[in-house]
């Protein structure tokens, strides 16, 4: 297995020797890291391509990246899109905001920075599950332009697909599955989407998905197909 170094180029394949390279760049991906202290760490090579991982699935991999409103439907459309994938067995994963949010980012809140961070981590996950050969539909509210711009950085084209689900506030105030909105009008919940934070629409998305008019088993179909013709 070859080994790149990520600090120390060489070139015979021995640690700070001949051989090594630095492990592959990511413009635009590593810079949201922000500075890295990681420090005499190796990239290891292994045996099986992308291109391999895709002539044994039969397709490529994909992010579909849903961003909306709190109640807009992403996680809904999410679970049905991944029901859809693997009848059709096309291996796929759901990342939910709300689930990550339990365990891998727990330690993060709702500020502008901790949004930052979550959507980050998400993002690589989305990338290391790309890596991996499946389909992952990642769903959170990704409220700033700038973070999604990251998280397309980070995944990478044509892997990314941005996906509006485009819901209205008041839609989604009067569904308030979560009881959230009632918190936030309340003044009990700080920095609340769409409310007292605020949501930048993307301004091209590759798809719109209105559930305000559209029955979640319609968007999904649609989102399906949308992702069929992109991997075709
Ligand atoms: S994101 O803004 O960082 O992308 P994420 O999708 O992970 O958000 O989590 C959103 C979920 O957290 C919402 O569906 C809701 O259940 C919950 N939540 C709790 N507090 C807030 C808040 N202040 N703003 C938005 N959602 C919140």
């Amino acid at each position: 297995m070859a080994v790149t170094n990520h600090q120390d180029a060489g070139t015979d394949g021995v640690p700070g020797g001949p051989g090594l390279e630095r492990g592959p760049a990511r413009p635009g991906a590593d810079a949201a890291r922000g500075e890295g202290c990681a420090q005499n760490i190796f990239w290891h090579h292994g045996h099986v391509s992308g291109n391999s991982r895709e002539r044994y699935f039969g397709h490529g991999p994909a992010t579909l990246w849903l961003t909306g409103l709190s109640g807009a439907g992403k996680s809904t459309i999410a679970y049905e899109v991944e029901k859809m994938l693997l009848h059709h067995r096309m291996p796929s994963f759901v990342l939910d905001g709300d689930n990550l949010r339990h365990h891998l980012n727990g330690d993060l809140g709702f500020s502008a920075q901790d949004r930052r961070e979550n959507i980050r981590r998400a993002a690589e996950v989305a990338r290391l599950m790309n890596e991996a050969g499946l389909i992952v539909i990642a769903a959170l509210i990704s409220p700033l332009r700038e973070d999604r711009a990251m998280a397309s950085a980070i995944i990478g084209q044509p892997s990314f697909i941005e996906v509006h689900v485009s819901t209205r506030t008041e839609v989604c105030e009067a569904r308030d599955p979560k009881g959230l909105y009632a918190k936030a009008r309340a003044g009990k919940i700080a920095e609340f989407t769409g409310i007292s934070a605020p949501y930048e629409a993307p301004l091209q998305p590759a798809l719109a998905l209105d559930t305000g008019t559209m029955p979640i088993e319609q968007a999904a179909s649609v989102l399906f197909a949308h992702l069929t013709c992109h991997l075709a």
